[in-house]
């Protein structure tokens, strides 16, 4: 059985989406140990409640040696052979990048390596696909390195940007292709000779 650690900050629809992939087979012989959160009051906490996982919350004022200590406490406890970062908006302290060295992966709405970085995050990365006349956007699953949305990329999926878009409409149908990405990924990458 292969532990899966998941950090989000805000709806944790993404984190949802693994739950339910673990529940149907999509994501096999995998379970979630724990979420930890960006910060306290966020959906993703009530979902980790209602599905009996526990949760750890980042100190809300914490300055990196804070982030640094409660991440390595709890990774440590929760073991994980896989960390996905589903919607977390803090960077990753060099030193945790270093000791899950190719053992962190994210989840960016956009064809990496356009609309990422720092500043593309949420329905930002949206409006400047729309504002830059894009045909094709989508969403992009990559490996967590020092600098944001920079590693190896392991998948996308390309989504049309419609005439009439607007960011929210855009968004629900990358959102939707995330849900299904994700959770291939992670059954992949578990199930590979390297976890
Ligand atoms: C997703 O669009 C994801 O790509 C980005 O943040 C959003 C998180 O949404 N990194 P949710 O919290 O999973 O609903």
């Amino acid at each position: 059985m292969k532990n899966i650690v998941v950090l989000a900050s805000g709806s944790g629809s993404n984190f949802q989406s693994i739950l339910d992939a673990i529940q149907s087979g999509i994501i096999e012989n995998a379970i979630v140990t724990g979420l930890i959160a960006g910060r306290p009051g966020i959906r993703a906490i009530e979902r980790a409640e209602s599905a009996g996982i526990p949760v750890a919350v980042l100190p809300e004022a914490g300055d990196e040696t804070q982030m640094t200590n409660t991440l390595t406490l709890q990774l440590g406890k929760w073991k994980p052979d896989l960390i996905v970062l589903a919607g977390f908006l803090k960077k990753i302290p060099e030193a945790l990048v270093k000791q899950y060295r190719n053992k962190i992966i994210n989840i960016h709405p956009s064809l990496l390596p356009k609309f990422g970085g720092k500043g593309y995050y949420g329905l930002k990365v949206h409006k400047a696909v729309i504002a830059s006349g894009e045909t094709d956007s989508g969403c992009t699953v990559h490996f967590v390195t020092e600098e944001y949305d920079e590693g190896d990329i392991i998948r996308q999926v390309r989504v049309h940007v419609n005439q009439n878009d607007t960011p929210e409409t855009l968004a629900a149908r990358i959102l939707a292709e995330e849900h299904k990405l994700l959770p291939a990924v992670i059954n992949d990458l578990l199930n590979s000779n390297s976890y």
